[in-house]
């Protein structure tokens, strides 16, 4: 993923370059062994990193909006001024550099110090709780600490593991192609060191929203003067018969992951049931393990209810040219040790069995505390509750998105960092609307898949470039308006469309 950091790009940055060098109000350079990107933002100049902090995409090739320049692979934003990652996924900032203008020249000079640090509110609460340690729990508890909150955080989570960067458990680590310290959000040190009192294997079983408690499993109970709710989801398990051995996994933690990488370590043949993002993901990582891959799914296309049948198609050639076997239209009706039987009849050996066929948000606590829920906690533009003082976020929140004038829930790991910053933010007071347009990645072997906006239906797929050739956009419309954009190595075009989404 990263480029060559042996080699400093450009040129020294140090020795000043012309204007006229700018391409795209940009400029790839290195001063010391460090690459540095030259920016033109109207009438200033600045001089950032030239790599994201999230993994490390290139943001020579991202946008730059204002004082802003977001990433071309996941959309992370930073401002240019101060380094900070004003956009998840991105959550570390980036180095700064002063820059001077002399006749006609531009020299980087030296490193900016960091800045200051923030101050909350004097009026901020005294406790937040954090119910979840997952994406958005995590960015809530982060974002709480850069904005100066020298307040208790509780960060409580039934994972046993501290929260983890999840998209990676479909992808490279599951591929073995990543080391497992890649794998946690922070080390296990950040959590001491910004007084965040992170409570792993721990269960809240309930909450009580007049009193500002929660209690946990083991019957101690917690006071608060702001909860965050961010329970997140959790996988449908199947009722077919014999689903419940061993070698039947589902994927959501680092547990769930460790165990089927311990299978896999000598599996010869997986059946993934269910041609979802996650099922499909995990297809082409075992098949990067040299595995047999069946997908068992009662669809005819995969993918094709997100991304239409043009996509859908691709996506299947794509994982037969790496060998993965489809069994589309059909069910695993049994699973009798390594014997799967299908509902067509037929009959597949299989060692492991990955089984990805969507989540379902986790609302028992939203509900036992009476939250008002419809088919996901319900939140305001504020992403507060009905509860005062308790907001929800990520794949538990169903929001007013203000972009398809509709309240939706989604399952993106970006939304639900975005959702927990902001929600960190008006447990402060803020009082900030969530209004980021919602974005997802997804990767199939060396094709990444980009999506922006929301579109649950639509009355036509406008293609532009070629869908094989790994160069598209497409663009979901509804009577002519562009509800989401989905698009294959056109980075550019992707942040268009999400600027363009967030101006219209
Ligand atoms: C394998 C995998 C790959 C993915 N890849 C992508 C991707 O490429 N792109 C993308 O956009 N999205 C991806 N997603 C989806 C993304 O990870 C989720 O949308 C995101 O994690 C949601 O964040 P969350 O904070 O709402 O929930 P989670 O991250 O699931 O966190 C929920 C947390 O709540 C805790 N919890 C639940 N109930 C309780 C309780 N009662 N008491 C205490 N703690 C509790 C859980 O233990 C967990 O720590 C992927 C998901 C998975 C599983
Ligand atoms: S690499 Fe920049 S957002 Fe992911």
């Amino acid at each position: 993923m990263a480029e060559n950091q042996n080699q400093p790009a450009g040129p020294d940055l140090a020795l000043g370059v012309s204007p006229g060098d700018f391409k795209n109000d940009m400029l790839l350079g290195h001063f010391g062994d460090q690459d540095v990107l030259v920016v033109r933002a109207g009438s200033e100049i600045f001089a950032i990193d030239a790599h994201c902090s999230h993994y490390h995409g290139p943001l020579a090739d991202g946008l730059v909006t204002g004082h802003d320049i977001r990433c071309p692979w996941h959309h992370a934003c930073f401002d240019l001024r101060t380094g900070e990652a004003v956009r998840a996924p991105a959550l570390s900032p980036l180095s700064v550099w002063k820059v001077e203008q002399r006749q006609g020249r531009i020299f980087v000079t030296q490193k900016q110090e960091a800045p200051k640090a923030k101050r909350a509110p004097s009026d901020a609460p005294r406790r937040i709780v954090i119910v979840g340690g997952g994406a958005a729990g995590f960015a809530a508890a982060e974002m709480l600490r850069r904005d100066g909150y020298g307040g208790e955080i509780a960060m409580l989570s039934s994972d046993s593991a501290p929260p983890v960067d999840r998209p990676n458990l479909s992808k490279d680590y599951l591929a073995g192609s990543a080391p497992e310290d890649w794998v946690p959000l922070r080390p296990e040190s950040f959590y001491a060191e910004s007084k965040i009192d992170l409570k792993l294997s721990t269960n809240v079983a309930s909450i009580d929203a007049k009193a500002r408690n929660v209690t946990l499993a083991d019957g101690k109970t917690l006071p608060y003067d702001r909860l965050l709710l961010a329970t997140g989801a959790e996988p449908v398990r199947l009722p077919t018969p014999g689903a419940d051995q061993k070698h039947v996994h589902v994927l959501r933690s680092l547990d769930d992951c460790r165990a089927i990488i311990a299978n896999a370590k000598d599996a010869k043949r997986a059946i993934v049931i269910g041609a979802s993002f996650i099922g499909l993901e995990a297809a082409a990582a075992l098949r990067a393990r040299d595995i047999e891959v069946h997908v068992v799914a009662p669809e005819q296309r995969p993918m094709e209810r997100i991304l239409g049948p043009d996509m859908g198609d691709f996506v299947r050639a794509l994982h037969e040219e790496h060998g993965v076997i489809f069994h589309l239209g059909d069910t695993v009706a049994g699973i009798d040790g390594k014997r799967a039987t299908l509902k067509s009849g037929g009959r597949l050996e299989a060692d492991l069995v990955v089984v990805g066929v969507g989540v379902r948000p986790r609302l028992a606590l939203a509900e036992q505390a009476g939250l008002s829920t419809d088919r996901g906690v319900t939140v305001n533009a504020y992403l507060e509750t009905s509860a005062p003082g308790i907001f929800a976020a990520g794949d538990i929140a169903r929001w007013p998105d203000p972009h398809s004038k509709d309240n939706i829930r989604v399952e993106h790991w970006v939304v639900a960092q975005r959702q927990g910053q902001t929600a960190a933010r008006n447990m402060l007071g803020a009082r900030e609307v969530f209004d980021a347009v919602p974005f997802f990645w997804s990767q199939h072997y060396d094709v990444p898949i980009n999506y922006v906006g929301h579109a649950e239906k639509w009355d036509e797929i406008a293609i532009d470039g070629d869908i094989k050739g790994r160069d598209c956009v497409l663009r979901y419309k509804q009577k002519g308006r562009v509800l989401a954009v989905a698009s294959i190595y056109r980075d550019v075009d992707s942040l268009k469309a999400a600027v363009a989404m967030e101006q219209a």
